[in-house]
């Protein structure tokens, strides 16, 4: 009997904002397969006895190549297993979910996508900021700072980025992000533009750095490498917090 896979969203670390649905995924799985992100405490809810397999992929150390993931899934869930694919944030942003569906329609395996709370919404809330205001920021858009090859993506819609009335969202952006800055405000966006950097944002370690977006850029060009999650929100933000 062919099995099944569950996509399942973990959202941005802390376990109390799985959903319901995630929690009743990994109670039922025979196996999870987990990224680095999406692991800690969540993981709890996994029955024993069930195979608990990472796969997340870090920068800087070996890490599964996509195609063995496709491969696991494909595989267990052809054995009849019931399997969780546990993504972190939200499973179907920045998270490579289009390569493994496609992997599991081409073998014929049933699958699900459990939706779940993406990171720049806990950035956010953990800033006590909306990412929407009212006459202020009207639009909000989520983009990648990290390519393929690690680099700032060279095709970002700069006019779009640089949109007074938007707030974004930047994904994996820490290491690219003084040179997203650099180009913002060539293209003439202000320089003293509200940006918050929000690390392991959900989670009991979260710090906050709030600036501007020339002043953000400037620390963290001088800012060692640092191996935890970290969003970069800017635009049109409202006063949040104090840190
Ligand atoms: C591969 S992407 C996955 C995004 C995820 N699907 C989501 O919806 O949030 C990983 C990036 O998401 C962001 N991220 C994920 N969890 C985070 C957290 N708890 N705090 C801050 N950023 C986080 C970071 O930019 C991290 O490098």
């Amino acid at each position: 009997m062919t099995g099944f896979v569950s996509f399942v969203s973990a959202g941005p670390g802390d376990p109390e904002l799985l959903t319901l649905k995630a929690v009743d995924r990994l109670r039922r799985a025979d196996a999870v397969l987990y990224d680095d992100l999406a692991a800690g405490d969540i993981l709890g809810h996994v029955r024993a006895g069930a195979d608990l397999v990472g796969v997340g992929k870090r920068a800087g150390r070996a890490s599964p190549r996509q195609e063995h993931i496709n491969r696991l899934l494909v595989d267990y869930a052809a054995g009849g297993a019931r399997v969780v694919r546990l993504k972190s944030g939200d499973a179907g942003i920045f998270g490579r979910l289009e390569e493994e569906v496609e992997a599991l329609r081409a073998a014929g395996i049933p699958f699900e996508i459990v939706p779940g709370v993406p990171s720049p919404c806990a950035a956010a809330a953990g800033a006590g900021l909306p990412l929407t205001r009212r006459y202020a920021a009207r639009r909000l858009q989520f983009i990648t700072g990290h390519d393929v090859s690690g680099q700032l993506p060279d095709d970002l819609n700069i006019a779009a980025l640089a949109d007074p009335g938007a707030v974004t969202a930047v994904f994996m952006g820490r290491r690219t992000f003084p040179q997203l800055a650099a180009w913002l405000i060539a293209a003439g966006f202000p320089a003293d533009t509200p940006a918050l950097l929000v690390e392991d944002a959900s989670l009991p370690g979260m710090t906050r750095l709030r600036g501007t977006v020339a002043s953000l850029a400037a620390q963290l060009a001088a800012a060692p490498p640092r191996p935890s999650p970290a969003m970069i929100l800017y635009g049109p933000l409202g006063e949040g917090e104090d840190d």
